[in-house]
């Protein structure tokens, strides 16, 4: 695939770990059309994870900063457009944790701290970046700012735990932001709920492989695999989706909108 779709612009990719991370395939496929980007992570990311492999097989500098901290994020925006030569076309938050399920607490057995460092974490980070690219003015006219999300949002999931409401918040400021910034200059924010997906952060998840494959027996078109998400944000992240803003855009194989299957009801007549 050659098609160049973002040749001459300029991103910020949060959240790439390992070969498995969302993020990984969106940085391999912004690479392939031709964006320049930097890669972002913690510090802790970067000594666990391969971030340094992706970074050469794509060309970009990784640039480490807590998606929860405003100085972090000052630093890395004004080090991103110095390193690029420019304002930022697109950012990718592919960021998520609960320190609940991380810790084996049950949904009605948080500890509220551990939900307010998820909550600032996976959802409150989301406002954090767009705040401090404001601030900063970094964003290029026609820009185009994404999140990944789950359907626990709108449905329950029981243990996706306090994932759920971190996911509601993350969608709720997609488009409260994507109001401002839209005014503003023209910027597009909307959240991308992909199927059950292999990653670190989705294997957490109590039950996953079993959500996994009902998941996967539901969708009419299967679980969406990763590599096509990736191409999903790509083309969110291009000129052919300059209207689409303020969305939670279902990337699930059909999920959402399938009531039962020929094949989940096939397991219940054995
Ligand atoms: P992953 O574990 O590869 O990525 C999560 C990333 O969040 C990691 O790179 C981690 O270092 C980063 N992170 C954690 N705390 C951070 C902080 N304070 N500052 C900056 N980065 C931080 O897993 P995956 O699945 O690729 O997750 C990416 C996004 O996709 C998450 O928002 C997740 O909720 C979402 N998602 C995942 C699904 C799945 O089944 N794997 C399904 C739907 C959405």
């Amino acid at each position: 695939m050659d098609n160049q779709l973002l040749k001459g612009k300029n991103g910020i990719i949060f959240g790439a770990l390992d070969e498995r991370s969302i993020a990984w395939k969106v940085a391999e496929c912004a690479y392939q059309h031709g964006a320049n980007f930097v890669l972002s992570n913690t510090p802790i990311a970067l000594r666990m994870g391969k971030i340094d492999e992706l970074a050469a097989k794509t060309e970009s500098k990784v640039i480490t900063a807590d998606a929860t901290s405003m100085d972090d994020l000052d630093n890395l925006f004004q080090e991103s457009m110095q390193e690029l030569n420019g304002k930022i076309d697109f950012i990718l938050h592919s960021i998520g944790m609960s320190v609940n399920v991380r810790k084996g607490h049950d949904y009605y057995n948080q500890n509220y701290d551990f939900t307010m460092k998820g909550l600032d974490i996976s959802a409150l980070s989301f406002h954090k970046i767009m705040q401090t690219a404001w601030n900063l003015n970094a964003m290029n006219e026609y820009g185009s700012i994404l999140a990944l999300s789950y359907i626990a949002a709108q449905r329950t999931f029981p243990d996706y735990n306090d994932m759920a409401e971190n996911k509601s918040f993350l969608e709720s400021i997609a488009r409260s932001f994507g109001y401002h910034f839209g005014i503003k200059n023209k910027v597009r924010v909307n959240t991308i709920s992909q199927s059950p997906t292999i990653t670190t952060a989705g294997s957490g998840v109590k039950g996953f492989d079993g959500f996994f494959k009902y998941a996967d027996e539901i969708s009419p078109l299967g679980n969406a695999k990763p590599e096509d998400c990736a191409r999903y944000c790509i083309s969110l992240f291009s000129d052919l989706t300059k209207s689409v803003t303020m969305q939670n855009l279902f990337h699930d194989g059909g999920f959402s909108n399938t009531g039962i299957s020929d094949k989940v009801i096939a397991n219940f007549l054995k």
